[in-house]
């Protein structure tokens, strides 16, 4: 019986290839039909503070609570001997700091110890900036990195003292080289002098930051974001922007200027899982929008700061609580603020402070959103004031409006006609959806309405059914969903897949693209997926078909997905497959028009493909799943491939 069933299937296993192998699947790429340019804001990042994704995660302070403005002010601190808190600080929107005393006897210390996020990770060799404002008259504060591990003879890992020498207010500097590598360090001061010293803004960065700046951000975790080479930034949220109440709703006007004075804010993500909930989930503020603008500069990618549209969290609020229409105004005065703090010239409020913080030339910013993820009549009521007033004031912004949190069903049906009505330029689109529905919605773009606002599908991943954690098969998902995108860059402007980052003790949400601790991080094979779109775009998008249809995961089209683009500046024709199905699927790729002299010998393929299909990436194994390059040549203008089961597939052709 065994051995009949054995034959049985074996027999159903090459009935299948030989079929397969009859029914290829033909590919025409129609090389000169250069159709719509591909947006250089196409594949991008959206960042926010999810996950400890800012304090803790990219802004490289390593001390929690460094202003003891926390609401049970000594979170995050351990402390010994005499210290009193006290409130009235140089900092008018931190007015508290410690004042270390004398302990009273010989044998007791006065000092204060600090947790970090998960502890303070160190590497071996790498300087540390400690910084902290400080007053006392000839007084001395030693500081030290400790090892948070009592069964050591001598905790401390690395010491240095400072001389506090006034009884103004100063800021005083020491740099510790970290003598080992330790994930779970915490930092030590206490007063080697018979007291009072006064101590506010204490603060600990590694020296080398992402281009060096003071106040910078985590090299490794910007390195990631740069290798992408993002077209566009979307920041701060999310969720974050809309706060969990009034106090609480994001406001960019208290994250610039000088860093002790931007006033703490709760973050919104503080409260939201009962399962995996952080008490101490506080924003510095640290990385703030003079920060934001700065790095998508420096990434190279558009910066899309969005804002809130006076609306508190939806989820978390009910519609009477909600800000109401008549004090609206503050909050469109504040997004032409911004637009002034990113463009305006230096003689303008905003514009000074942009110069005084170190960018006096314009940021350069093309777009704004206003509103995340908003529903009902509530939200056209007042996107339309603010643009107005936008379009007035700043006719050439471009104004991202919102289609809710669905991707589809009733809010979003009605939000959708509204921004058409509005004239938003572009719509804001999210999905977090599972296997099935990416697997459904390659042809998504296909028939939306080319008269309408541009696309921008802003935050998306696929979340497989009691899967929701990163693995390959989720990212093969999503490279066979963008194909659409890819195809639709007439009408789909921007992309950009979500969350992007999560610390591995302090999640809430997942799969996010790009995990992290204290020392490393890695990048999923989401992130390769990304990365691979992103440095593949090519300039214009070229018809590919299989019997006169795209190829967009459609009954009969065998799990396959399919684009092609032009790449006018690097003379290439570069197509991506992906086989989403169970078995290998032979191909022919034909590319018509591409002139006489044209042939396939001068190619690259580039493969992404495993067989385990539920892992991904992991900070102990970061390499696990990569993408592989090679170099290919083939003859004339055709060629058949078999493309593996559960790939994607990229080829690149020298025009
Ligand atoms: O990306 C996580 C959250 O998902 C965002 O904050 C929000 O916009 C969406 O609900």
């Amino acid at each position: 019986m065994k051995l009949r069933k054995k034959l049985f299937s074996s027999l159903a296993v090459a009935t299948c290839l030989s079929l397969n192998a009859q029914n290829t699947n033909n590919f025409v790429v129609q090389a000169n039909k250069v159709g719509a340019e591909i947006q250089p804001t196409m594949y991008g990042l959206f960042f926010e503070d999810i996950n400890f994704g800012a304090d803790g995660g990219l802004y490289a302070e390593l001390v929690k609570n460094r202003s003891f403005e926390f609401p049970q002010n000594f979170m995050g601190w351990n402390i010994f001997g005499n210290v009193k808190l006290m409130d009235d600080g140089p900092f008018k929107n931190n007015p508290h700091y410690v004042r270390l005393g004398n302990s009273g006897h010989r044998e007791k210390h006065t000092g204060v110890e600090n947790e970090g996020f998960f502890g303070i990770g160190i590497k071996q060799g790498e300087k540390y900036r400690f910084t902290v404002w400080a007053r006392g008259e000839n007084q001395k504060i030693g500081v030290e990195l400790i090892k948070n591990n009592l069964s050591e003879n001598h905790q401390a890992l690395v010491k240095g003292s400072l001389n506090i020498d006034s009884k103004e207010w100063k800021k005083y500097e020491l740099v510790l080289e970290a003598p080992v590598t330790e994930a779970k360090s915490h930092l030590r001061i206490f007063l080697e002098s018979k007291g009072d010293v006064d101590l506010e803004h204490i603060s600990l960065f590694p020296v080398e930051t992402w281009k060096g700046h003071e106040n910078g951000l985590r090299k490794d975790l910007v390195q990631a974001l740069y290798d992408i080479h993002p077209g566009v930034f979307r920041f701060p949220g999310g969720c974050i922007v809309e706060g969990t109440d009034a106090e609480t709703v994001y406001n960019w006007k208290k994250t610039v200027g000088p860093v002790e004075d931007r006033p703490l804010n709760e973050n919104r993500w503080h409260y939201t899982f009962k399962y995996r909930f952080f008490p101490d989930y506080f924003q510095t503020c640290g990385l703030g929008f003079y920060e934001y603008f700065l790095l998508s500069e420096e990434i190279g990618a558009e910066p899309l700061p969005i804002l809130n549209c006076g609306l508190i969290c939806q989820y978390q609020n009910d519609p009477e609580s909600q800000i109401k229409m008549e004090d609206l105004d503050p909050f469109i005065q504040d997004a032409l603020d911004l637009i002034e703090f990113a463009n305006g010239n230096v003689n303008t409020k905003w514009g000074k402070l942009r110069a005084d913080m170190g960018h006096p030339a314009p940021f350069n910013l093309k777009f704004v959103g206003i509103g995340n993820e908003q529903w009902g009549s509530m939200y056209p009521e007042r996107l339309k004031p603010f643009l107005a007033a936008i379009n007035k004031k700043y006719p050439n912004i471009k104004v991202v409006g919102s289609s809710g949190p669905q991707s589809e069903g009733k809010d979003f049906d009605y939000l959708w006609p509204e921004m058409k009505k509005l004239k938003a330029d572009l719509v804001d689109e999210h999905f977090y959806r599972p296997e099935s529905w990416f697997l459904a919605q390659g042809n998504r773009y296909d028939n939306y309405d080319r008269k309408g606002p541009k696309v921008f599908a802003g935050e998306y991943a696929c979340h497989g059914k009691d899967k929701k954690y990163n693995h390959f098969n989720a990212s093969l998902l999503e490279a066979a969903f963008m194909t659409g995108l890819e195809r639709n860059a007439d009408i789909v402007h921007m992309a950009t897949y979500a969350p992007l980052f999560a610390h591995v003790e302090g999640w809430q949400w997942r799969p996010d693209l790009i995990w992290f601790d204290n020392l490393n991080s890695v990048r999923t094979c989401s992130y390769y997926v990304q990365q691979l779109y992103s440095t593949n775009k090519g300039t214009n998008v070229i018809p590919l078909t299989m019997n006169k249809k795209p190829v967009s995961g459609q009954p009969g089209q065998n799990g396959l997905f399919a684009s092609a683009v032009v790449d006018k500046v690097k003379s290439e024709y570069i197509i991506k497959v992906i086989n989403t199905s169970d078995t290998a699927q032979p191909v022919s790729i034909n590319i018509e028009g591409a002139g006489k002299k044209f042939n396939l010998s001068n190619g690259e393929m580039i493969t992404y493909s495993t067989t385990e299909l539920n892992s991904d990436n992991t900070l102990e194994n970061p390499s696990l799943i990569l993408p592989k390059t090679e170099k290919i040549s083939k003859e004339g203008k055709s060629f058949e491939a078999d493309i593996a089961p559960k790939t994607f597939v990229i080829y690149k052709f020298k025009k």
